[in-house]
């Protein structure tokens, strides 16, 4: 599965690309106004710092707008995604930008129909918000399953992009169940990698080689 970052923090994208093992970013609104400066600028240097997928989000919510926008954000840096919402005028969007081979994904999702939907218009990838759903009492996880279900019977050009993953176990989940990427915010992704059972053994390892140094350095006397 591929990793992505959920965030617009160079700060986490430059600290999480040096693991080698960050795939590809996505950003909305909502985390690229977390952060100051200008929100091109950020896109483009998270473009620099990631050689993968970096989603940009629209903002208008008409077919015509979210167009214009897609067109001058896809012209930014040839690593960006356009990030459109699920909506009736997102999937006129995206057919135009599809057509145009410009990369979608579609956001905002929270049915399988509405991923089948976005797949027929020529999203590159659609993102079922996990965590949005758990939120609400509806198991989100269900929803990532069912689209995977959906996306084996047919050949659409299209990722599955687990989003909204708020744990550890989230992404396990949409590994086991073969989602193409997940994305996550940096908390999620450093508690990927931790185990206290890791940091005592290496803990040990480097007191008994102490020792052993120490014996060496005792019998060299
Ligand atoms: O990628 C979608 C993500 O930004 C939403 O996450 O935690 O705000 O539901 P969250």
């Amino acid at each position: 599965m591929k990793i992505f970052l959920d965030t617009a923090s160079l700060k986490e994208i430059h600290e999480a690309a040096a693991l080698g093992v960050v795939d590809g970013i996505t950003t909305n609104p909502s985390l690229l106004a977390k952060e100051s400066g200008d929100p091109e600028g950020i896109l483009v240097e998270i473009c620099n710092t990631i050689d993968g997928p970096i989603s940009g989000e629209v903002v208008a919510t008409d077919a015509e707008g979210m167009v214009r926008e897609g067109r001058h954000l896809a012209s930014l840096h040839k690593n960006i995604v356009v990030k459109v919402p699920c909506i009736a005028e997102g999937l006129k969007a995206t057919k135009i930008l599809a057509a145009e081979g410009r990369r979608v994904n579609m956001t905002l999702i929270f049915s399988p129909s509405q991923a089948l939907l976005a797949a027929k218009a020529g999203a590159r990838y659609v993102s079922p918000f996990v965590g949005r759903l758990d939120d609400i009492s509806t198991p989100g996880m269900e929803i990532v399953a069912d689209i995977i279900q959906i996306f084996d019977h047919y050949d659409y050009d299209c990722e599955v992009l687990a989003a909204s993953l708020r744990h550890p176990m989230h992404v396990i989940e949409a590994a086991k169940m073969g989602a193409d990427i997940g994305t996550m915010p940096m908390s999620v992704f450093t508690a990927l990698l931790k185990h206290p059972l890791t940091d005592i053994g290496l803990r040990r390892f480097l007191d008994d080689w102490e020792k052993v140094k120490s014996q060496m350095a005792a019998s060299r006397r």
